[in-house]
């Protein structure tokens, strides 16, 4: 079942939004469970706020020695696991990504922020050579304008492309929607109109995004299948 782990050095840059998005629209469908490998617990905190979505549950007190043992068992449990990292490079990172189905890296739109995402795709890599395996993974553009594109961040896209690095063809854009679900708890549909502005706008970018992560492990399992049988052919 797939564990998707949020990761980059970069602090600030939207991964706990970004989880948090993920796992309360694929907990429509599915049981999820979020493990928050961050110290400061956002996720717990968001949770606690209430309003959580019955399909999911979020496990707290992780650490380097205790994160696979906790990825391990989530995924025996739910069929969407799904880790949000604290924003450095540390063991516990390491381990998220050694473990996941799909890493994503979210960043912003300038050429600091590429850099970053780089170091993210290189910590990346180094778990494909310590693991011995392809590890999919994908950037993730975060806190967009809806309206115009900057030219920095046309120049950072087209340079993480240049380098063959996968983007997400969604985007998420700078919501307040999205902000609210930590001031208010829950997911996009159980905020409340009346306090916050656009929902239905940042629900429809939340589900194009959902719909890009599934489709993109969809093909990867499909693609691990034909390779199987390829291989048993052989
Ligand atoms: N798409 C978005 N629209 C509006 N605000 C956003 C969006 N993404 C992130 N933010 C805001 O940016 C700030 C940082 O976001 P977030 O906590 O998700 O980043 P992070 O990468 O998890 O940070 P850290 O490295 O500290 O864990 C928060 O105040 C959050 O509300
Ligand atoms: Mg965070």
């Amino acid at each position: 079942m797939p564990t998707i782990a949020f990761i980059s050095p970069k602090g600030g840059v939207g991964k706990t939004t970004a989880a948090t998005i993920l796992a309360t629209q694929l907990a429509r469908r599915a049981p999820v469970i979020m493990i928050d490998a961050d110290p400061n617990q956002p996720v717990d905190s968001w949770a606690k706020l209430g309003n959580t979505p019955e399909n999911l549950s979020v496990v707290t007190k992780v650490t380097q020695e205790t994160i696979l043992d906790q990825i391990d068992e989530a995924a025996t449990k739910a069929p969407f696991v799904i880790v949000d990292c604290e924003g450095t490079s540390s063991l516990t990172v390491a381990y998220a990504i050694s473990a996941a189905d799909l890493v994503i890296v979210p960043t912003q739109g300038s050429q600091l922020d590429a850099k970053e995402a780089a170091r993210a795709l290189s910590l990346v890599k180094k778990q494909e050579r310590t693991t011995r395996r392809t590890i999919l993974h994908a950037v993730l553009l975060t806190r967009t304008a809806v309206a115009v594109r900057s030219r920095s961040l046309a120049h950072v896209q087209s340079e993480l492309k240049k380098h063959g690095v996968r983007m997400f063809e969604s985007e998420l854009n700078e919501r307040e929607a999205f902000r609210a679900m930590f001031s208010f708890g829950g997911a996009l549909e159980t905020l409340d109109p009346a306090a916050v502005r656009n929902i239905e706008k940042a629900v429809a970018n939340a589900r194009t995004f959902t719909n890009e992560v599934l489709r993109l492990l969809r093909e990867a399992a499909e693609s691990a299948e034909a390779e199987g049988r390829g291989g048993q052919a052989a």
